[in-house]
């Protein structure tokens, strides 16, 4: 009897056991993946490279939360042939999810196909495809910032800068004499980000005049060179210089340095991003200010998002705005905070992420 008891107890032991290394098993067998594929509209873009970074941080932190995760980059050199040729790379090689920075934001109908073809989810970010074309399928998704929000934010900086100092205004004549450097025609954030700074500049009462404008597609040289123009044009009238973006605001800041125009003579410059070059420029006030785009931010919902669609769990998690947008926040960065960003620079983030605050997922090491 005692014999029958002891094996028995044996028998369950080792039953147990093998339970045991069954599951564990069964959990490695069961690691979610997470094969991510990129594609972004343009190598030479100093924003979009910062966020591919911390795309590619994002990745890693899901390994080491035990996805098998994997990222996969491709950059389209201004071509939408080339990223279409892409996208279907990046199927063959078995991403899960595919994460689309458009080269043509009004033409993603092929990228949609093929994607719903294999029936893999899509995140655009960045470059936001019309809403028509969103509505194509239902697994359609957008990550970006709201282009209004950024460039009212840009005006009350400005607003803020000439009501606290009159030599702004250097010939008095009450107005203020702006030139406004642009992005990508037909991008959502050109247009709109000049429209809404100008906007905030005439709500709050601020006289201004345009004396011109020039398209520098984002890039510090071509804004360099618009600059030059504008300046052999309006020599010292220009008082105050709205970028659309924060290389486009060095590259002026760059024709003025190459004129070697002493520095009582430079206009105001102010632009929009805080990359680390524009942040820097902002620290030593050679800018006014610019309005921070949230890399760290948009790169965590990305990846949230990318997570959720892969594996199918904690979609319920994620606010959406019009059910399938994400849109985060910008802030406004002057000298000081953008000191306060570089000494917070230390953490994994560098920079300071709202999303990450809000969502509480800010990682420290
Ligand atoms: C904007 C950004 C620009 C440029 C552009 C590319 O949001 O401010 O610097 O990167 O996206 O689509
Ligand atoms: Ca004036």
């Amino acid at each position: 009897m005692k014999k029958k008891k002891i094996l028995a107890a044996g028998f369950v032991i080792c039953m147990g056991i093998w339970l045991f290394c069954v599951c564990r098993k069964e959990d490695r067998l069961e690691k979610d993946k997470l094969y991510v594929g990129v594609t972004y509209y343009d190598q030479s873009d100093t924003f979009i490279n910062a966020l591919i970074d911390c795309l590619k941080d994002e990745v890693q932190n899901y390994e080491e939360k035990g996805y098998e995760a994997a990222i996969q980059l491709r950059g389209a050199s201004g071509s939408q042939r080339i990223q279409n040729d892409q996208v279907k790379e990046l199927i063959d090689a078995g991403c899960n999810v595919l994460c689309v920075n458009l080269v043509d934001r009004a033409d993603p109908s092929e990228i949609i196909d093929l994607a719903r073809e294999n029936g893999i989810p899509v995140i655009f970010f960045n470059r936001e495809p019309v809403a028509e074309d969103m509505m194509q399928w239902d697994k359609l998704y957008y990550v970006g910032a709201t282009a209004v929000q950024s460039g009212t934010m840009q005006g009350e900086l400005a607003v803020e800068l000439i009501k606290s100092d009159a030599g702004i205004d250097r010939n008095h004549d009450g107005k203020i004499q702006y030139v406004v450097l642009e992005g990508e025609p037909g991008h959502q954030d050109a247009i709109i980000r000049t429209e809404n700074a100008v906007e905030a500049l005439k709500r709050n009462g601020i006289e201004i005049e345009k004396l011109s404008y020039g398209i520098a597609n984002w890039n510090r040289a071509q804004a360099q060179n618009q600059m030059l123009q504008m300046i052999s044009q309006h020599q010292n009238k220009i008082e105050l210089v709205l970028a659309n973006n924060d290389d486009m605001a060095l590259g002026a800041i760059d024709a003025y340095e190459k004129l070697n125009y002493t520095e009582s003579a430079l206009p105001v410059f102010l632009g929009i991003d805080g990359t680390d070059v524009g942040l820097n420029a902002v620290r030593e006030s050679k800018m006014a200010g610019t309005v921070y785009n949230d890399k760290e931010g948009q790169a965590a919902a990305i990846m949230e998002l990318s997570a959720a669609l892969a594996t199918g769990k904690g979609m319920e998690k994620i606010e959406f705005e019009k059910e399938r947008y994400i849109y985060l926040p910008y802030f406004k960065v002057t000298p000081s905070i953008a000191d306060y960003m570089e000494k917070g620079s230390r953490n994994r983030y560098g920079k300071v992420s709202l999303y990450m605050l809000q969502r509480s997922v800010i990682m420290t090491s």
